[in-house]
């Protein structure tokens, strides 16, 4: 029997690729019969996770291309060659991140941020959204359907807690925050979607959105400890975890969803 998730023949261009979650996301593709186009702008990461991806799954699985998500020029030579996606994740996002040796600065602050560091901050997540959204739904509306996900966050819903960023012993003008770039890239990205998904809505083009929280990536055991406070579930997500929501999204079993945010983040934004 023919199951509801199955992806067979489907081609999906997952943005960022080549970061964290966007080659778990192309297993998710990959494990349901589909095939995986990952975009970033380092080349030399999509081209290696392709690479990993094709030895596991089977030649011809996986494609790593360049693609500058801020570019719409970028955009068109990345896909000048392609002539079917049926489902996009517009996943690629710049993500100022916590981590044991550098990660979030003074900088960040919403009183120090200056303009350049606000326009990039906005960026890949929002204007990538729309260009990638913009030249990908073309292609779709071609050949008569496809699937938009975009990937906001456990922040595109509520406040980040700056609490869990503290650093003991310094003043408050020297605490590392997460900026408000962040914010408001990834509320402006579940507006689009809902924006697109009504748009498209007669045209077999579903859009939906996937809010992930944070996941474990060998983060520092306080912050792991702080973050971990303030999720019902007592911890932070597993970077396998997000998996089942990508295939559901993308494929039949939501045929009769679209405009819809799904927060995956155990309990955090409940509390
Ligand atoms: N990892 C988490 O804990 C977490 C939590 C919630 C939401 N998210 C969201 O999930 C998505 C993926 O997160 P991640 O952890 O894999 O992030 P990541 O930083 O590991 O990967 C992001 C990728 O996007 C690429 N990118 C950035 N700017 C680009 C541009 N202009 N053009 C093309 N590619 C560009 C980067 O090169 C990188 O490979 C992001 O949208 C992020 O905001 C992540």
């Amino acid at each position: 029997m023919r199951s509801i998730f199955d992806l067979t023949n489907k081609v999906a261009l997952i943005t960022g690729g080549g970061g964290l979650l966007g080659p778990k996301h192309a297993e998710a593709i990959l494990d349901f019969g589909g095939t995986v186009i990952l975009a970033d702008h380092h080349v030399d990461k999509v081209e290696e996770k392709a690479q990993y991806l094709n030895q596991k799954y089977g030649l011809g699985s996986a494609k790593g291309i360049y693609m500058d998500v801020t570019s719409p020029e970028s955009i068109s030579k990345a896909i000048e060659n392609i002539d079917k996606v049926d489902i996009l994740i517009n996943n690629a996002a710049k993500d100022p991140k916590v981590k044991k040796d550098a990660g979030l600065t003074i900088e960040t602050r919403f009183e120090n941020m200056t303009p350049d560091f606000w326009k990039e901050g906005i960026d890949a997540a929002l204007n990538g959204t729309f260009f990638c959204s913009q030249a990908i739904s073309n292609i779709m509306l071609k050949n008569g359907k496809g699937v938009i996900l975009n990937i906001s966050s456990d922040l595109g819903v509520i406040a980040p807690d700056q609490r869990i960023y503290k650093k003991e012993g310094f003043p408050e003008n020297e605490q590392n925050v997460k900026p408000i770039t962040y914010s408001a890239a990834k509320w402006g990205v579940i507006g689009i979607t809902k924006y697109l998904a009504v748009y498209f809505a007669k045209k077999n083009i579903r859009v939906n959105c996937l809010s992930p929280t944070g996941v474990f990536n060998d983060h520092p055991t306080d912050f792991v400890e702080k973050l971990s406070n303030i999720i019902p579930m007592g911890r932070m997500a597993e970077i396998d975890e997000y998996k089942g929501a990508i295939v559901f999204l993308c494929s039949e079993a939501s045929s009769y969803m679209t405009g819809e945010n799904m927060i995956i983040d155990g309990g955090k934004t409940v509390w």
